[in-house]
């Protein structure tokens, strides 16, 4: 039953910041999944007899990568592959899956944010034992492994049905499929006061969950509708479909815009939130406040213990360098560990393994802890509603005292997509070499204090990651930061990322772009951005 296929190696199969993304057709080429799989399975050893798991975000091309997936696992010597119903598991909920099953690994189909469709993206991502994204020496050999792959092996067997629950073989190897669904939102309630938020929703705290149409959909209509008691229809775009209906399923201010203007209008929900394509990201919104993920950050930080998982407190805060430095008020009061790590959730699976971090964030609209070892959007959101029915606070009230007690770092995000590639690492290039001339520089009212580009050295195993974005510290907390995109699929993304502290509790209500004009501006000058990006404007402000 076992076949032994040859194939050509491709050469363009490098994993990037979370896991080989391209579009579905590059993805169609012959044999060009197969070729990524054989080299993720090559590149691990001790699995023979092990369980894999297995789920995607249930956008075009993932039932098909599945079945390939499935007969190959056989063919390799995996003992058991898990799979959620239909083809599909959320990120987080596999990360879960893996830990609670103690399986192998497990491979997760999807891109994340980005669109799906015929013509849109696709992605495969490995996840280690611990139920994490693979670590770069794992990644770095998967690609060695791509570049010179010869055969892969295939179970040669019907399809596995993959809408019915239950326990199949395969070539001698188990296939269960299970509910996506219910080890997911049985943590949740292990980790939140469901009975708070429950009666936090009947004291008339209308919520809208929008999962654009992707994974979280099936998530979300278990978790707030059933267990939690919502009115039905409070989850919107609840069926994941393979083109995600049309949405964008990118959690921000910009395609989740319908969402964040019902909660801002008069008769809208007071509370609004709204998921990616994979369910890791979270964005979140009240009457009347955006929180920026940074703050959302900080503030479930500082109201932890507020939720029965962590009422015995935190160990530390991890986030990656660009996101703000809010979380770093906190962790200071706290007296606990703060870390700041690269861009990609990976950096932080040694931290929360180790116990040094507990809660960990991203600007990119990540949130996340040690409950499982993915950022995790629909926990970011039950964070929040467990926040307020302990506090009896609207979102509002909970940002601005937060702002109020620890000063409020205004932030934003510009991305220029599309750039071309050249001019992208010549902006980048131009920016490492005036580095040492930048300290003492002054622009306007701002003095350049520190510059570089970020390295990090992990704690835990001493591995270093260089070249990790360009960041410009001014007097005061000012910041600009400087990054290529890991994750595009075409051309290079710039993202410039501003921020700068504010003490003082008057001046918390400034609009955003505005509190951040002269740093705007500062970054532009120093980095010539708008000339060599070719553009005026960003494409997208978050
Ligand atoms: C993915 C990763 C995140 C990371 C983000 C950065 O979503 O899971 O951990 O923050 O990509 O993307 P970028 O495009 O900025 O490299
Ligand atoms: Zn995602």
């Amino acid at each position: 039953m076992i076949k032994t296929v040859s194939t050509t190696p491709y050469q363009d199969q490098k994993p990037g910041t979370s896991g080989l993304r391209k579009k579905v057709p590059v993805f169609a080429q012959e044999n060009y999944a197969e070729n990524f799989i054989q080299a993720i399975f090559d590149s691990l050893e001790g699995f023979a007899g092990k369980t894999l798991v297995i789920g995607g975000d249930g956008r075009y091309y993932n039932r098909e990568v599945i079945q390939k997936a499935i007969k190959m696992a056989a063919a390799s010597g995996f003992g058991k592959v898990m799979v959620g119903q239909g083809g599909i598991l959320s990120t987080p909920a596999a990360s879960n899956i893996i830990r609670k099953y103690h399986a192998f690994g497990g491979l997760i189909l999807s891109a994340s944010h980005n669109p799906g469709g015929p013509n849109e993206d696709f992605g495969i991502k490995y996840n280690t034992g611990n139920g994490g994204p693979a670590p770069e020496k794992i990644t770095d050999a998967i690609y060695a492994r791509t570049k010179v792959i010869d055969t892969y092996k295939i179970v040669d067997s019907a399809d596995i049905d993959l809408d019915e629950v239950g326990t199949f073989k395969i070539s001698g190897m188990e296939v269960q499929v299970i509910d996506p669904v219910a080890d997911y939102a049985e943590l949740m309630e292990q980790l939140f006061d469901f009975v708070a938020i429950r009666a936090l929703l009947a004291s008339g705290v209308r919520i809208a969950i929008d999962s654009m149409g992707a994974v979280t959909g099936p998530y979300a209509v278990e978790i707030f509708e059933n267990r939690l008691g919502a009115p039905e229809g409070s989850v919107r775009n609840a069926t994941p479909l393979p083109d995600f209906g049309g949405h964008h399923p990118d959690p921000n201010l910009v395609h989740a815009k319908e969402l964040y203007d019902d909660v801002m209008s008069k008769s809208g929900p007071h509370f609004g939130a709204a998921s990616d394509g994979d369910g890791d990201r979270n964005m979140v919104v009240g009457k009347g406040m955006f929180v920026t993920p940074s703050d959302s950050l900080a503030i479930i930080a500082a109201n932890a213990t507020l939720a029965p998982g962590y009422a015995k407190g935190i160990a530390g805060i991890a986030r990656s360098m660009p996101t703000s430095a809010a979380a770093d008020r906190v962790a200071e009061k706290l007296k606990i560990g703060m870390y700041e790590t690269p861009t990609g959730w990976k950096f932080f699976g040694n931290l929360l393994d180790a116990g040094k971090a507990t809660v960990c964030g991203e600007e990119s609209f990540g949130t996340g802890s040690d409950h499982v070892r993915e950022k995790d959007g629909l926990w970011a959101v039950l964070f929040w509603l467990n926040i307020m029915a302990a506090r009896n606070e609207s979102v509002a009230e909970i940002v601005k005292s937060h702002w109020a007690e620890y000063g409020r770092n205004y932030y934003s995000r510009h991305d220029y997509e599309e750039v071309d590639s050249d001019a992208a690492n010549a902006l980048v290039a131009a920016l490492r070499e005036k580095l040492p001339t930048l300290p003492g520089q002054t622009f306007g009212a701002l003095k350049v204090e520190f510059a570089d580009d970020f390295a990090y050295l992990d704690p835990i195993d001493g591995s270093v990651s260089k070249n990790q974005g360009i960041r410009i510290l001014f007097e005061g907390g000012s910041r600009v930061v400087f990054r290529l995109s890991g994750t595009g699929t075409s051309g290079a993304t710039i993202r410039v990322y501003v921020e700068r502290y504010e003490p003082d509790a008057s001046r918390h209500d400034i609009e955003t772009q505005t509190a951040l004009a002269d740093l705007i501006a500062v970054a532009d000058e120093i980095s010539d951005l708008k000339k060599r990006s070719g553009r005026d404007a960003p494409t997208v402000i978050t």
